[in-house]
This record gives C-alpha cells, structure tokens and sequence, in this order.
C-alpha cells in the first residue's frame, strides 16, 4: 500500500514515514515537519478515536486523514467533530488515499464520497451524537458541504461561490448582524446539505427530472435540517436550509410560505442561489451572462424573490441602482 502510495503521489511525496503507534511526545516533536499525517485506526480497539484526538491536541487536525472501516460510524462522527481534514474508508485503493492527502495538503479539507455517505447515515441516524465542547461549528459546515460537492460533481464550487454571493448581499441589507456572522456564513455554505441523501443518479442526471426524481430532489431541504439538527447550529442555519427554495408569491417548496413568512436570511439566500445556478454550466444548458442573470432576477422582484432584497442586488452588483420591472 505505501509502495503504491508513494508512487501515486510521485514527486509530492518527499518522505514517508510509517510508524507502528505513535506516542505523544514524539508526534508533537515530529508534528511542525509534517505535511499530512494518515492516521489508521482500529476499530477492534476500546476506543478507536483515540489517535484522533491526539492528532487534535498537537493541532494536526486538519493536515490529518483518518482511514476507518466503513462501518465505524462513532469514529466518522468523532472525526468530523474534531475537525479531521480527510476520511477515507478502509479498502479503498491507494490512488483515493492519494487524491484524499493532496487535497488535504492543497485545500485542508476533503471527505470522500463512501465517507460521505457514513457521515450522511450517521450525522441522520445519531441523533444521540452531541458535538464535543470544542468543536467548531465552521469546521463541519465546511466538512458537510466538502461532502456534498464531491458527490453533486456538476455543481463544483457552488457552495463557496454562492455563499461569497450571499454574503455580499447581507452585509448590503446588513441582516442580523451580518458583518461578521459566522453563522450566517455556515447556514449558507450548508444550504444544500440534504443532498447527500438524494441519489447521484438524480443528481447530475443531464436533461429533465420526471415528477418522481423531482419530488425526490425536492425533499432536500427537510432532510438538511434533519442531518443539521443534532449538531446544535444556530437557528439562522435551520432557516436557510429549510426555506431556501420557497418563493415570495408561497408557489415554492416544501412549505409553501409566503412574503415575511420566510425567514429573511432564506429570503436573501435565495437570490444569490438563482443567480448563480443561472450563471453556472449545466449538462444541458449553456451559463447565463451575469447582468442577463440579474436582470432575470429584477424580473421576478415581487413574485419570486423579496422586491425590497431585489432593490440592493443591482447596487451590490452592479453598482448602479436597480432598475426593476
Ligand atoms: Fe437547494
């Protein structure tokens, strides 16, 4: 494994060292010449985490990747608790362990696809799962919404993109204390969370949904606030995770509300999530040009979207006042 390991990342791969167990003090020792640590774990053991939250204490957490049986659903729990870069399940072949330790060099942070999945089984079915004291809701919004992208292949960078979009929007409309709210920031990047639970087959399906697939998509929203709602966030990342595709006239999904009903940072969020589906490539349409995208925006001001929030998207924009329909 290691052969092939060092193989597969050619050039990248310095030095490897393999060390049966480690011990503390040498770790910590050790721990400013390490790029990326592997830790793999026992499940057999008593408590099979342990290593992980050695690796926590010296600060390695996020230039670390776990490799657990896929089984060990408390050891992914814990994982992503503690901020662990990358999980990668047990079998897999050395070039996914590869792709998880340069990603986790380059970008700190990546859960592959099968752990994807653990984590979505275990964050839904836990619910006994508390988020230890010291975890940082930040690490897991970003965690959470890794995980997703590695499996919406098609929408890759939309979480970040449309969560900087967002963001712009709500310190315009200065909502809720938006400069700096980190929560505001998680619910955004969190936003489409439940779409770990809808099969990769609806996913990036080219072409149209039948009425099934679409009633299947459409349930995403009920199932992020279910995966979110044993981890504590604040109530904003409910909101937007909930309501982020209900519409101002109440023709929207899944609970029909209507105007002030929804929550307002859903409201914002909403907006900055149709420009930039618009804007982005699909398998079966060409990306809109951006002042076409929020022209259509402006368009729906009053019908889709908040006619007041509609007001600051040509501002934030554009930087010219909008000019609405
Ligand atoms: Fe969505």
């Amino acid at each position: 494994m290691w052969v092939a390991l060092s193989s597969t990342l050619g050039s990248r791969s310095s030095q490897i060292v393999v060390a049966e167990g480690i011990d503390p003090v040498s770790l910590e020792t050790a721990a400013r010449d390490i790029d990326v640590i592997v830790v793999v774990t026992d499940s057999d053991s008593e408590d099979p985490a342990a290593p992980l939250r050695m690796v926590r204490k010296i600060g390695l957490q996020r230039g670390a990747v776990v490799i657990a049986d896929a089984s060990d659903k408390k050891t992914a729990a814990e994982a992503l608790a503690l901020g662990i870069g990358g999980y990668v399940v047990r079998g897999s072949d050395a070039s996914r362990l590869a792709n998880a330790i340069t990603e986790v060099a380059d970008r700190g942070m990546l859960y592959s696809a099968p752990a994807a999945d653990v984590l979505h089984d275990t964050l839904e079915a836990t619910h006994a799962f508390s988020p230890s004291g010291d975890m940082h809701a930040m690490n897991a919004a970003r965690a959470l919404a890794s995980a997703l992208e590695l499996k919406d292949t098609y929408t890759g960078g939309h979480a970040e993109r449309v969560t900087s979009m967002a963001m712009r929007l709500a310190r315009a409309a200065m909502l809720d204390g938006a400069v700096p709210s980190e929560s505001l920031e998680a619910a955004f990047l969190l936003h489409d969370v439940g779409k770990i639970g809808i099969p990769e087959t609806i996913l990036t399906k080219p072409g149209g949904l039948t009425d099934t697939e679409t009633l299947v998509l459409r349930t995403h929203p009920i199932l992020g606030e279910r995966i979110v709602a044993p981890l504590g966030f604040p109530s904003v990342v409910r909101d937007v995770i909930r309501y982020h595709h209900e519409r101002w006239d109440g023709r929207g999904y899944p609970d029909g509300l209507e105007g002030d009903d929804i929550p307002p940072a859903a409201r914002l969020f909403a907006i900055a999530d149709a420009i930039d589906a618009m804007t982005s490539l699909r398998p079966y349409r060409r990306p809109m040009n951006f002042d076409a995208a929020i022209q259509e925006v402006l368009d729906h001001a009053g019908v889709q979207f908040d006619p007041t929030l509609c007001r600051l998207v040509g501002e934030v924009f554009l930087e010219r006042p909008a000019q609405l329909a």
